[in-house]
């Protein structure tokens, strides 16, 4: 149980990360942060948060807030099934923690409009939702001071994200020396902690998998529906007939296999694609075998975790619980040096 603000004895710091509740995760979420989530509870005390403030940044309609809650549920589910440990880490809400939204207000009170409006990812959301710097809500243009306000609320100094949370973590870097200079040092400065990325491909040829794109292989799919999705997955476009050699670097299912089979299958795949001794069909087959096997464990884990009444939500909030003490303490802090006791 962590609920303290210096590292636990022998551990190496505090690490902070969360995740958008978009609802079932996907091969690419588990490979590029989950997984690496689970590993760090070993050698950290963990904090990981279901942001759902961040999900309201971009909801426009009722309905699309309506799915928020089933989303956690999913995605929380998917976290405890891969192997997050409520027992060694705080997994919680970022809402059923409000302190959050009180230090997002006092943080900005020391962070100028135009380091928020540099952020790469701004300019691409603003794009993407059709909107403008000016007609775009006040709140994504807040962003990452509620990212930092997560962050350091907390007072974690290590967040493992992936290369393009960067900037948010240089920007938080930023807030948090200008806080420190100005009312005393009370926050470390997060590092951020480099998942590297294995690049997770999509089913249809794309070089990313993604939901948005619905090329995506969802960890809490049955064998059966993965098989099925895998069989549709684009292949080298030039093999138009069995007895054409293929191209296994350009094939998304052969950049599959390169993470989920085992080596000499690995091999294998590839011998017998470039001389035309293995159909596509019969290549997929085994590619789908293969990240059965992978999930298998999770997913057994998963089905009976569900089967547990009201489980997720006693454990997230045992989780808010245990986050809110630190949390209280910190805007104690803040508050005091803030002029606001
Ligand atoms: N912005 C992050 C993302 O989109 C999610 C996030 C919110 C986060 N708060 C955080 C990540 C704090 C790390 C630490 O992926
Ligand atoms: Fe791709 Fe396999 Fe077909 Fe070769 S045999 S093109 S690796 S699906």
């Amino acid at each position: 149980m962590v609920v303290h603000q210096e590292p636990a004895q022998g551990k190496k710091g505090v690490i902070f990360s969360g995740m958008r509740p978009t609802g079932l995760l996907h091969l690419g979420n588990y490979m590029g942060a989950l997984k690496n989530w689970v590993e760090l509870q070993e050698e950290y005390d963990c904090i990981y948060c279901a942001v759902d403030i961040h999900a309201l940044t971009t909801i426009e309609t009722a309905e699309e807030a309506a799915q928020i809650q089933p989303n956690i549920e999913d995605m929380v589910l998917d976290w405890l099934a891969a192997g997050i440990d409520p027992e060694r880490s705080i997994v919680f809400v970022q809402s059923h923690v409000p302190e959050v939204m009180t230090l997002h207000s006092l943080l900005s009170m020391v962070t100028p409009l135009g380091w928020l409006m540099r952020v790469p990812t701004f300019k691409d959301k603003v794009r993407q939702m059709s909107e403008t710097e000016e007609s775009v809500n006040y709140g994504l243009v807040g962003y990452p001071i509620l990212q930092t306000a997560d962050i350091i609320l907390y007072k974690a100094d290590t967040v493992p994200v992936g290369q393009d949370q960067v900037p948010h973590l240089e920007l938080a870097r930023e807030i948090v020396r200008r806080f420190n200079n100005r009312y005393g040092k009370i926050f470390p400065e997060p590092q951020a902690n480099l998942t590297e990325d294995p690049l997770i491909v999509g089913l249809d040829g794309q070089q990313k998998m993604s939901k948005t794109l619905d090329n995506h292989l969802e960890l809490a799919a049955t064998p059966e529906e993965t098989t099925r999705r895998v069989m549709t997955a684009f292949t080298d476009p030039q093999r138009t007939r069995r007895d054409i050699p293929g191209r296994p670097n350009v094939c998304n299912v052969y950049a599959l296999h390169k993470t989920f089979s085992p080596p000499a299958e690995v091999t294998t795949v590839y011998d017998e694609c470039v001389t035309a001794q293995r159909g596509c069909v019969d290549c997929k087959r085994h590619l789908a075998a293969s990240i059965n096997d992978y999930l298998a464990e999770l997913r057994e884990r998963r089905n009976s975790l569900r089967l547990r009444p009201g489980y997720v939500q006693e454990v997230l909030a045992d989780g808010a619980a245990k986050a809110r003490v630190i949390a209280q303490k910190t805007i104690e802090e803040v508050y005091s040096k803030m002029g606001l006791a």
